[in-house]
């Protein structure tokens, strides 16, 4: 993988609730030279807070970067009772891999009030938010210190879905459906916002094939990457009825990386938050039929070969 050695590392913080999917997207970034990884914060989410938060701590020991500080966030949405998916990463939110428990440290500051301190110390439109999971930490952030959200770059998130409907209900993908509060709010912080849908995600499938040479690389984190998308992908092979499950969060990583793997536009995006039909639906739109205003990048398409040559390549730089 080239790498320029002039440009400066990335800053970005991972807000996220692994999840196999997280993991594998936190073991990227962490791989990433061009990335520099400020900080992780933990969501209630996949799994409850106190979980995520360990499975955080798990994973940077699991990258041997120790020294990258995990939070704790909020352990509920902003509105509504917790939803979890158990049934899909099981009950720890990262079975599949036997991995130890932590010993780092998790951080003692609340992940807001850190998440907000370090943008409010920051430059203007200096640092990238990668919400992988509900969106509960960045918009409590941006509601609690909204002069924050001029220090974003830009929020690149996984979440929403619209052409090819939900994963959670009908009409919802699972990261806005816990917290549709959440994802309007920042929808509508200011920020450039990048959405990495289903619509996109679902074009990247894993295979068998690209899991088993992630195991062969033979590192620890080879090993505990393909047991965890092991157990990962049964779950969406069975629902979908596909040879592969689509692997959500790292989609994320790679667009910061290699957005030309990826094609979108900008547009409208506005997130049902009453209806109990529809909670949660991102409401997409792609033709400008209403005089809404563009407020997001929405990423449709992947080059998938790309996407998974591109993790594969940083998973084998992970001891
Ligand atoms: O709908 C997929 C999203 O929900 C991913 O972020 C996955 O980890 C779960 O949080
Ligand atoms: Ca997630």
């Amino acid at each position: 993988m080239s790498q320029n050695p002039i440009a400066e590392p990335r800053p970005i913080i991972i807000d996220t609730d692994p999840g196999q999917d997280d993991a594998i997207a936190i073991l990227a970034a962490l791989a990433a030279p061009e990335l520099e990884v400020l900080g992780i914060t933990a969501v209630a989410g996949n799994v409850p807070l106190e979980l995520t938060a360990r499975n955080a701590r798990i994973l940077v020991e699991l990258a041997d970067r120790p020294e990258v500080p995990v939070f704790a966030g909020c352990d509920r949405p902003l509105r509504r009772d917790l939803v979890t998916a158990e049934h899909v990463h099981g009950k720890t939110g990262i079975d599949g891999a036997d991995l130890a428990d932590p010993v780092v440290e998790l951080q003692p500051q609340h992940a807001v009030e850190w998440m907000a301190e370090t943008l409010l110390a920051a430059g203007e439109r200096e640092i990238t938010i990668c919400p992988v999971g509900p969106m509960t930490n960045v918009a409590t952030v941006l509601e609690t210190a909204p002069e924050a959200a001029s220090r974003i770059r830009e929020i690149v998130c996984m979440g929403g879905g619209f052409f090819g409907g939900g994963n959670t209900t009908p009409a919802a993908e699972f990261n806005v459906f816990v917290d549709p509060d959440a994802a309007q709010i920042v929808l509508h912080c200011g920020a450039p916002v990048t959405m990495l849908p289903l619509d996109a995600t679902h074009k990247a499938l894993m295979t068998d094939h690209w899991i088993n040479r992630v195991r062969a690389l033979g590192t620890r984190t080879g090993v505990a990457a393909a047991g965890m998308l092991d157990f990962y992908e049964r779950f969406d092979v069975d629902k979908y009825g596909t040879t592969g499950g689509p692997l959500h969060d790292p989609n994320v990583i790679a667009y910061l990386l290699r957005p030309h793997l990826y094609s979108g536009r900008h547009c409208n995006v506005e997130v049902e938050t009453s209806s109990p039909l529809t909670a949660g639906m991102t409401v997409v739109d792609w033709w400008n039929v209403t005089d809404r205003p563009p407020n997001c990048h929405y990423i449709t398409d992947v080059d998938s070969d790309g996407f998974y040559d591109l993790l594969l390549d940083l998973l084998a730089r992970l001891p």
